[in-house]
């Protein structure tokens, strides 16, 4: 059923074992090859479970109507004990279940974690066009942004290069 004209009850709270295996089914339905390539190609389930296991503190959840219908990944760095930095790595959102605030109150979850632990800075990053992601963390007050540029070598090309001149493989 749409949420459109409904509120439905929305829990967050600290991610749990159980939740690795529909968070990442979540976010395999987010992340695709059209969408976004980058992530498409670095999400997978060593991703979460890493995440889960090095910082499962700033990992969080989000349920509603008995189902997960959002996550939220980061980790805090700590370069020096006086300069701690936040890390929010990977956030997503049942698309039936967007703009209900859903990923706004994982944020918070993850903001807060931060301050209880003298983060100094959050740092996100997405690719340049993916405009919803912008207009969220811009939205949460998120500025300063700077270029960052995703480069591929596709070695399959590099391959049928080698074999165009002869090379054996
Ligand atoms: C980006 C995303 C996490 C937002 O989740 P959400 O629960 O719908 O976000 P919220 O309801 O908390 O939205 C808060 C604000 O963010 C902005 N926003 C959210 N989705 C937006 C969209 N599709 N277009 C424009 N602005 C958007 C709005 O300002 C919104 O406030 P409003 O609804 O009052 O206008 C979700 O769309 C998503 O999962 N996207 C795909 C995965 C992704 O890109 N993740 C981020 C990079 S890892």
């Amino acid at each position: 059923m749409s949420t459109e004209h409904r509120q439905p009850e929305i829990v967050i709270r600290s991610m749990e074992i159980d939740d690795i295996a529909p968070a990442y089914h979540l976010g395999e339905k987010l992340f695709t090859l059209r969408a976004f390539p980058n992530l498409y190609r670095i999400w997978d389930e060593y991703e979460i479970i890493d995440f889960y296991h090095d910082s499962s503190e700033s990992c969080f959840s989000a349920f509603a109507e008995g189902n997960l219908v959002g996550f939220l990944l980061g980790t805090v760095i700590e370069k020096t004990k006086k300069r701690k930095y936040g890390y929010l790595v990977w956030t997503g959102v049942e698309p039936e279940y967007s703009r209900l605030g859903i990923a706004s109150r994982l944020f918070e979850a993850f903001k807060d974690l931060c301050i209880s632990k003298d983060v100094v800075m959050i740092i996100v990053d997405t690719q340049a066009d993916n405009y919803q992601a912008i207009d969220f963390f811009t939205g949460k007050g998120f500025g300063d942004a700077q270029d960052h540029v995703y480069l591929t070598l596709d070695l399959r090309k590099e391959a049928a290069k080698g074999d165009a001149h002869g090379r054996a493989t």
